[in-house]
Parts: structure tokens; C-alpha cells; sequence
């Protein structure tokens, strides 16, 4: 029996994730959300896939809770079904895109959830994790981090910054049998991004959860979903410049 952690519970990619995980034998679910409340439907489906479910309190923007909450929620997975094997760090808002008409205080905020609230979250999680001497926290960054674009350069440099974190925190954990996995999905169709327009090589919120599933089996570092967006992403990212504009001129 083991267990599995979502931060930023209510995320449509993470639940996906949670319903894969369920059926490779996950038997309890911590889900950690603002809202804990409205995630009833949610534990109901993971309850009626065989798993016992738990929901808690979650704010990515609590700093000072984070050591609490996700000592909480390990404790918790623990009584419900064992060892924590997977913790998802899932929380994100989209950043307003247009950040030079916008007010600089709510593009601040939107960093502060993308990039410190998973530094924050993310080193209780590993210290959790260093304690247990094994398990994995997967955190969901983005294709958008490789590059930034017109479009959402300050929601693409948090998940760069989020890309790096998730890195180095591999590393430290290395000698404690805990590790990370960094997932970089390209557009996945769920409702954080249901005011834009979809784009080549779009993907579903399942299909993430599959290889993310895939990747935890064959203890992969990185990776990407769909797979082949990771070429796109390399060709995208040493592009000259005027090619790079052309190209994402209206995503
Ligand atoms: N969809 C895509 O195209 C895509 C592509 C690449 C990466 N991603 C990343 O994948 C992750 C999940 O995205 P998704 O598509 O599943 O979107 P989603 O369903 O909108 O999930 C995002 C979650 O973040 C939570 N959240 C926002 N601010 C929070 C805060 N301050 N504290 C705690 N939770 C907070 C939201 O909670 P509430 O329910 O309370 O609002 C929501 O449940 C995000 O990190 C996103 O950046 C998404």
C-alpha cells in the first residue's frame, strides 16, 4: 500500500494524475487545496476507484503554514494507507497576459503562487521526503519555461525559475532516496487555460497523467507531455530571434 499527496488538490491535471495513480495501486490521497470543501466530488470519484481520501487546507501563498500543513498531510497519507510514494506539487494561476497594461501588484501576486509557493511548498515537501528516505514529488512546470514569449513572460520566467528549483532539489535529495520529477506539458485543454486559443501539439489533461504515470515507473528526471513537444521546445529555444517572434506572434 502507499500513498500520494496533491498540492494544489483541485488542479484538473493533478486529479487525472491522482485517478492514474489510483489505479497502479495508490490506496490513500491527501488532496490540499484553498478550498478543501469543494473537492468533495473529486475525493468521490478517487473513493469509488478504491482509494480512502482526505481532503485539507492548502494556500500557496502561506508560507509560514507550509512546514505545518505538509507534515499534516504525510501524516494523514500515512494513516490512510502507508509511506508516501508520490507528492504532486499541481497549484498555478495564469498571469495576466498582458503585464505592461496590467496592475504590477496582481503579475507580482501570480509569481508569488507560480514560483515562491512551490520554493516554499516544495522544500517542506523535500524535507518530508529526506525523513522518509524514499518517495518522489513530481512538480508540474511547463513547456513555457524554456522561453519566454510576449504573451506570458512573467508566467514563463516563474516556471523557469520552477524548472531550476525542481533541479536542484533533485540533487539535494540525492543521497536520501527521495528525488523529484519535473513535467513540462506543453497546452493541455483544461479550464487554466480555457480564455485561450489552442495550439499546435495540444493535449489532454489524461495524457499527462499517462506519462507522468510512465515517467515515476522508469525513474525519469524530466518529462515532457506530449513527448514529442520536447523537440519543439529545443528547436523553439535556440530559434533566432525574428523567427521566434514570427512563430509565436499570436500565442
Ligand atoms: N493547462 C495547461 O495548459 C498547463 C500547461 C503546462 C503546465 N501547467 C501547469 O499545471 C498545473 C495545473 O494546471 P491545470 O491545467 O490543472 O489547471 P487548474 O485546473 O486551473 O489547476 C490549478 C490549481 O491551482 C490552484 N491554485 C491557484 N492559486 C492557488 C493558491 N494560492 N494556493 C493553492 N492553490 C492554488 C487552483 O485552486 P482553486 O481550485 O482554488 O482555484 C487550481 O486547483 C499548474 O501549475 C500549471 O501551471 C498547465
Amino acid at each position: 500500500m502507499s500513498s500520494l499527496i496533491v498540492l494544489g488538490g483541485g488542479s484538473e491535471i493533478a486529479l487525472a494524475i491522482a485517478r492514474a495513480l489510483v489505479q497502479t495501486g495508490v490506496r490513500g490521497v491527501v488532496l490540499a487545496a484553498r478550498h478543501p470543501e469543494a473537492l468533495e466530488l473529486s475525493a468521490a470519484s478517487l473513493r469509488a476507484a478504491g482509494a480512502a481520501v482526505e481532503t485539507i487546507a492548502f494556500d500557496a501563498l502561506d508560507f509560514d503554514g507550509h512546514a505545518a500543513t505538509v507534515e499534516d498531510a504525510f501524516a494523514r497519507a500515512r494513516r490512510l494507507a502507508g509511506d508516501v510514494d508520490v507528492v504532486v506539487i499541481a497549484f498555478g494561476v495564469l498571469s495576466p497576459s498582458r503585464p505592461l497594461d496590467d496592475d504590477p501588484a496582481a503579475v507580482g501576486r501570480a509569481a508569488a503562487v507560480n514560483f515562491a509557493g512551490v520554493v516554499s511548498a516544495g522544500t517542506a515537501v523535500g524535507q518530508q521526503l529526506r525523513a522518509q528516505g524514499h518517495g518522489t514529488l513530481v512538480v508540474l512546470s511547463s513547456v513555457a519555461g524554456q522561453r519566454s514569449r510576449i504573451s506570458n513572460f512573467p508566467y514563463a520566467s516563474a516556471k523557469a525559475g520552477v524548472d531550476a528549483f525542481a533541479e536542484g532539489l533533485n540533487e539535494a535529495l540525492r543521497d536520501s532516496g527521495g528525488r523529484v520529477m519535473t513535467v513540462r506539458p506543453g497546452f493541455v485543454r483544461t479550464r487554466f487555460v480555457a480564455e485561450l486559443d489552442s495550439t499546435p501539439f495540444a493535449t489532454s489533461a489524461e495524457r499527462v497523467a499517462a506519462d507522468t504515470v510512465r515517467g515515476l515507473e522508469r525513474g525519469a528526471s524530466v518529462v515532457w507531455s506530449p513527448p514529442l513537444i520536447r523537440w519543439v521546445a529545443l528547436v523553439l529555444r535556440y530559434a533566432p530571434r525574428q523567427l521566434f517572434r514570427l512563430v509565436t506572434r499570436r500565442r
